[in-house]
């Protein structure tokens, strides 16, 4: 498929559509998500569901007026209810039946999944949060982004632009790109400067890896050993519409042998520290994401590249992400 195309092309996957706390137990959102019109409820008992917006009966669209009733979703035109799996429940029309999404929740996120032939999903995105010790997520949202999730996520292994662009210092390998199914791995170090506690220091080791699950889901892990400090990023593009997406970011941070940057810190509570450091991880990194936004927006995706030596794994990562297409 020529560049091109892609942009105008749907990728197969799971995306974010919202936040957990987006959804309480009772609730019900409307979602654009890859040009379909969506509705998301959550039952009285914490059941999370994704339908089809419109009613089969005449067609009323659920999120301009529905109510969650318990476990179901009732149409606000003539009152039909529908479960979690989108079968009517209220009437005696056993094949009546709203399309449901397969959904995922996971570390506070809800994630539909995309099949070009509806196909289920054979794979998952994983938790990090159960990985180690971290502290409390926070969480952000862009809104209408003139992008696309394969160009958003191409930025994460795009080398060349992290120093220029960014102002990344001495940016290297660890390892290279290592791809299994829809996931991909890679890791990098570099010299940054950071103002964790409104102090400016300048970091001389700070590792990050970088694992994508589908171009929906990235991972970017930061460690620096010398302030005794891990963040992570999971940046999660989604598709509106052709040409428009909605970023969300979740930053986290661990801070357990932070007093390595200042032995006083080991006397201020974790949980404190871990919110602070998070919050300043990801506001670097919403900084990073501003200085991509105009470029990303405004950009084509060129079918014959002109590699730099510092080029990251392009022609790699174009290759990978093939499998999203039908
Ligand atoms: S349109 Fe939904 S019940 Fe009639
Ligand atoms: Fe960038």
């Amino acid at each position: 498929m020529a560049q091109k195309e892609i942009l105008k092309s749907i990728p197969s996957g799971w995306f974010a559509v919202c936040f957990s706390h987006e959804l309480l137990p009772g609730k019900m959102l409307s979602r654009v998500f890859n040009e379909n019109d969506i509705v998301l409820f959550r039952t009285k008992q914490g059941v999370a569901s994704a339908l089809d917006a419109y009613c089969p009966h005449l067609g009323a669209h659920l999120g301009h007026g529905g109510t969650v009733k318990s476990n179901v979703l009732q149409c606000p035109f003539h009152g039909l209810c529908f479960n979690t799996n989108g079968n009517c429940v209220s009437h005696d029309l056993n094949s009546t039946k709203i399309n449901s999404w397969p959904i995922q929740e996971v570390d506070g996120v809800i994630y539909l999944y995309y099949g070009h032939q509806k196909e289920k999903p054979s794979w998952e995105v994983p938790s990090i949060l159960k990985r180690g010790s971290w502290g409390a997520p926070v969480f952000f949202t862009y809104i209408d982004l003139k992008t696309h999730p394969q160009d958003w996520s191409e930025n994460a292994i795009d080398f060349a632009h992290l120093s220029y662009l960014h102002g990344f210092k001495s940016t290297n390998y660890d390892f290279k790109m290592a791809t299994k199914g829809p996931y991909f791995k890679i890791g990098y170090h570099f010299k940054s400067d950071f103002k964790p506690l409104g102090i400016k220091i300048e970091i001389s080791d700070v590792k990050t890896t970088i694992e994508s699950h589908g171009l929906g889901c990235a991972v970017i892990e930061v460690i620096s050993e010398s302030i005794g400090m891990i963040a992570c990023q999971i940046t999660l593009p989604t598709m509106t519409t052709i040409g428009k997406l909605d970023l969300r970011v979740v930053g986290f941070a661990d801070t357990k042998h932070i007093e390595k940057l200042n032995p006083l810190l080991k006397f201020v509570p974790q949980k404190w520290l871990n919110k602070i450091i998070a919050k300043s991880v990801l506001k670097v990194y919403l900084k990073n994401i501003e200085q991509d936004i105009d470029i990303l927006s405004n950009r084509t995706l060129v079918d014959k590249l002109t590699q730099l030596p510092e080029d990251g794994p392009i022609t790699e990562y174009r290759k990978w992400t093939k499998q999203f297409y039908q």
